[in-house]
């Protein structure tokens, strides 16, 4: 298939995990992507370099997507080598099992910090310097989680910052509409890394709570990212896919 023949897409986080399933997918939609990354470069050198053999329009930038001045100039490039842009996945997270792991009463405000700077204010500022070349619109995709609806005892900074990410959504779509779409894949539990901080046992525990059985698959959210940026969701701005198994039910 081929929805998204040409359009320039850049994905943030894309060196691995959510991020480089998207990449994939994409690409194979007929996209002509930007990889984002920090510091993870040989992963996304691997990618860039398999995504061109084959036969794909490919791009990556390392930028810390939590720094005005890196944002800038990762926008710079991409002006200098596109001209223009049509979609940013603003995916990148922090993802650290040390701020994770701290119940309420460990955490500090520089968890916080941290945490936001990377999810909400990286997503913000993306979106600030990224929108200034989306001359004739285009679609914003936002990631978020389950967690950000329900609270939880753990991973406080990381819903709170979750949490900001949905609201920023709906007023992104509000302030850039109508020439382009804003719209949030609210996340369950998805295998990538962090299942990597859990035993067995903990896993076992968490897929009880999954009515689908099961973790789901970065390629599922890969899938509905696909859907957000592409026509096929055209009439969509301002609103939230959940892909987590049923995991949330309950949450709305
Ligand atoms: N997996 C889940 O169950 C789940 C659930 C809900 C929401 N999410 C959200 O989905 C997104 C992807 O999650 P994932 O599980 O694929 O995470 P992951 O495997 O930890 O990958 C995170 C990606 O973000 C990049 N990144 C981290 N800090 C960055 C920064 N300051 N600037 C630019 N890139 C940065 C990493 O790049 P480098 O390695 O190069 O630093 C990496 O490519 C995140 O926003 C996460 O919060 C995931």
């Amino acid at each position: 298939m081929s929805r998204l023949r040409g359009k320039v897409v850049l994905i943030t986080g894309a060196s691995r995990g959510i991020g480089r399933a998207i990449a994939e997918a994409v690409v194979a939609e007929g996209a002509r992507a930007i990889i984002n990354y920090r510091s993870s470069s040989r992963e996304a050198e691997e990618l860039v370099r398999r995504l061109k053999e084959s036969g794909a329009d490919v791009l990556g930038i390392r930028a810390d997507v939590s720094r005005e001045e890196d944002v800038e100039s990762m926008f710079r490039v991409v002006e200098e080598n596109y001209g223009e842009l049509y979609g940013i996945v603003n995916n990148a997270g922090h993802g650290s099992a040390i701020i994770w792991n701290k119940g309420f009463n460990e955490l500090t405000w520089g968890d916080f910090e941290e945490v936001i700077n990377v999810d909400l204010k990286g997503t913000f500022l993306c979106t600030k310097f990224g929108i200034r070349l989306m001359r004739n619109g285009g679609s914003i995709i936002n990631v978020a989680s389950i967690s950000a609806k329900t609270g939880d005892t753990m991973g406080i900074p990381y819903l709170v910052a979750k949490a900001g990410i949905i609201a920023l959504t709906k007023s992104m779509a509000l302030a850039l509409a109508p020439k382009t779409r804003v719209n949030t894949v609210v996340l369950g539990s998805i295998k990538t890394g962090w299942i990597n901080w859990l035993s067995d046992s903990e896993v076992e525990r968490l897929i009880r709570y999954i009515p689908m059985g099961r973790l789901g698959l970065p390629e599922e959210v890969a899938r509905a990212v696909v859907f957000l940026l592409s026509d096929d969701s055209s009439f969509m701005t301002g609103h939230a896919i959940v892909i987590d198994g049923g995991e949330c039910t309950a949450c709305d």
